[in-house]
């Protein structure tokens, strides 16, 4: 791939370029973007120019940028993520329709909990999650999940680094995160009162595929002195149970 004096290569700057949008930056100049992207202007202006030619990004009439649809549509074409969210749906609803509460699917990425899905009612309590949105592994219910089923080389990085406090009573001891993982493993579910928001609880158990393999976390977010706990967990197995069998029939 062509290199630019300063040695980095267009992909390189593609991609540096993509990633300046973010779930709270969907629209930006591009000067904004080159600038984050440490480019100088006059070659962000021509990549954006490109991109923008191409559909992978798109100019609106105050001349913002944002990420095209056509990048939507490539990144989803054939995705595991989107086979995954497919077979998901109809026991996620189901789920929904039962509680009346947040449910959501996410999966493991870049050692982080990656949300493919978020189902909601206007009577549901608060969430921040977001789809496309992430979530740190050793916080919310969901990347507790992920990371009692993850391979040892994620486990080993996440506690490398110092666990991260997003609330008072998410988990930043390495033997208590240590403990819950084990338990989640013996139970096939995490109850995370409070970890994320104070005021909410995250239920979530694992998904296997057609191979006994734990590729994603489903979970429900409630309000902390709903007392569903149980009905969730009872829920959301079932619902796992199911998205397996799915996936097992699926070929697309
Ligand atoms: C969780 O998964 O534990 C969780 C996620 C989002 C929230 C609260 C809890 O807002």
């Amino acid at each position: 791939m062509a290199n630019s004096p300063s040695g980095d290569s267009t992909i390189d700057r593609l991609v540096r370029i993509l990633e300046t949008f973010s779930t709270d930056r969907t629209v930006q100049t591009a000067a904004e973007i080159g600038r984050r992207a440490g480019l100088p202007s006059s070659t962000a202006h021509r990549i954006v120019d490109d991109l923008v030619e191409a559909g992978v990004l798109e100019r609106d009439e105050h001349h913002r940028i944002r990420l095209g649809m056509r990048l939507w549509e490539l990144a989803l074409r054939g995705s595991r993520a989107l086979r995954l969210r497919q077979a998901a749906l109809p026991f996620m609803e189901r789920v929904q329709a039962r509680l009346r509460e947040h449910t959501q699917l996410a999966v493991l990425e870049q050692d982080e909990a990656l949300f493919l899905e978020r189902l909601s009612s206007p009577t549901s309590g608060a969430n921040i999650t977001r789809v496309a949105g992430r979530l740190p592994l050793h916080a919310s219910s969901s990347g507790l999940v992920l990371l009692a089923y993850a391979d040892a080389d994620v486990v080993e990085r996440v506690f490398a680094q110092p666990l991260q406090a997003v609330s008072a009573e998410t988990i930043t001891d390495a033997a208590v995160l240590r403990r819950t993982l084990a338990d989640v493993r013996r139970r096939g579910h995490v109850v995370a009162p409070g970890s994320i928001e104070r005021v909410s609880t995250g239920v979530a158990v694992p998904v296997r595929d057609e191979r006994g393999r734990v590729i994603a976390a489903l979970s429900v977010v409630l309000p902390r002195d709903s007392g569903a706990e149980a009905a969730a967990i009872e829920e959301l197995t079932a619902a796992s149970a199911g998205i397996t069998r799915a996936l097992s029939r699926r070929r697309d």
